[in-house]
């Protein structure tokens, strides 16, 4: 497995990593099976894989749980990443809360899940405008000094956010939406964002040497050999809240798609692997958190990291992308 350093980390970690949203079970991703995504994370784990994504909202607690079973007594070989900031109600009603009370509380709960006593990289998971960002960070900055995580993280800060935080001690990584589809997305889901990702947050991490996590480098499923235009998700699934997977906005998305895997089978290789690796090809980031419930799909994803796009593939991948400039930034 190819390994990724940067200065803010004493440690390494693999180009490709593992996010856990999808172990969260089928409360929240179509099909998701506990059984799979066990064997599926062991199996990361075999093949070098040292970063895993998660948060306490995923499956409500489950993914970490799912996380934390299938890490027993291998938790000391990996990077273990949570995060806080999203609560949820009885009815699963989620609202955002950095405030250091709750903060306190969400460690003790993921310590917990996870069975383990430190959390390596500890994310504010989206901002909370009704907390000022010093006080969630003095809450942060006494975990860490109490050995509970051992770094701080940002996911979803607009570069203004993130410069305030930093006043007041160090952040290493910011984690946001990002991918071959998605370069500056203006929206996730619903949900407007206040960063621009290639723009402003990739510079912004060189400059200050921190770690970069792009989220849902396979556009959720969209950027494989196995999706379908006529795929359909539950209510449930998460998917089915996200504009770009439904409706007109999709079939634009799934052209350019077509496009790019032609091009994959022209070079005979996944188009996972191709999205994974446009990716893995860029000095800012660090680690690409792709989901994955079966052993089949981490052991695609995990072998990206095998092989390298050349200066004629990363040409023929801008020509599909360059009429759809517009798209790229929505
Ligand atoms: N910070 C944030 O706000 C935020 C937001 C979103 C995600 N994240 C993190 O980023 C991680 C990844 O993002 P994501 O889960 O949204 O999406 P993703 O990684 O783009 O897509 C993952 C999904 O694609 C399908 N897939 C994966 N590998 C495949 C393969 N080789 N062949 C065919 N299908 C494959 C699987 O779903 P199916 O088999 O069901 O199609 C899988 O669950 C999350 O798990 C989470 O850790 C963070």
């Amino acid at each position: 497995m190819k390994l990724k350093k940067v200065d803010a980390l004493d440690f390494e970690l693999s180009a490709v990593g593992f996010g856990c949203w999808a172990a969260g079970g089928s409360v929240v991703w179509n099909d998701a099976d506990d059984d799979s995504t066990l064997r599926a994370i062991q199996r990361a784990v075999d093949l070098g894989i040292n970063f895993f994504d998660v948060a306490p909202v995923y499956g409500f607690g489950h993914a970490e749980e799912m996380l934390g079973r299938a890490l027993e007594g291998r938790r000391s070989q990996v990077i273990v990443a949570s995060k806080c900031g999203l609560r949820w109600d009885d009815s699963h009603q989620i609202v955002n809360n950095l405030r250091p009370e709750s903060i306190r509380q969400e460690i003790e709960d993921s310590l917990r899940r996870l069975k383990t006593d430190y959390i390596d990289i500890y994310q504010m998971h989206w901002p909370d405008p009704a907390t000022p960002v010093g006080e969630s960070m003095q809450a942060l900055l006494a975990l860490q000094a109490a050995g509970k995580i051992r770094h701080i993280g940002v996911s979803n800060f607009s570069r203004a956010l993130a410069e305030e935080a930093r006043a007041y001690g160090t952040i290493v990584s910011h984690q946001g939406l990002y991918n071959l589809l998605e370069h500056n997305p203006a929206h996730y889901h619903s949900i407007p964002l206040t960063y621009r990702t290639q723009a402003e947050i990739l510079p912004d991490c060189l400059e200050h040497d921190m770690a970069f996590f792009p989220y849902s480098p396979l556009f959720q499923g969209l950027l494989t050999d196995h999706f379908k235009a006529e795929h359909q998700f539950d209510s449930r699934d998460v998917r089915s809240a996200n504009p770009k997977l439904n409706g007109s906005l999709f079939q634009r998305y799934y052209q350019i798609r077509a496009q790019l895997l032609d091009f994959a089978r022209q070079i005979g290789k996944p188009l996972s692997q191709v999205a994974i690796n446009w990716l893995i090809d860029q000095a800012a980031v660090t680690s690409v958190i792709c989901g994955a419930q079966t052993v089949a799909q981490i052991d695609e994803n995990a072998a990206s990291a095998s092989w390298t796009l050349t200066a004629d593939m990363r040409g023929a991948i801008e020509r599909i992308l360059q009429p759809h400039h517009d798209l790229l930034n929505q």
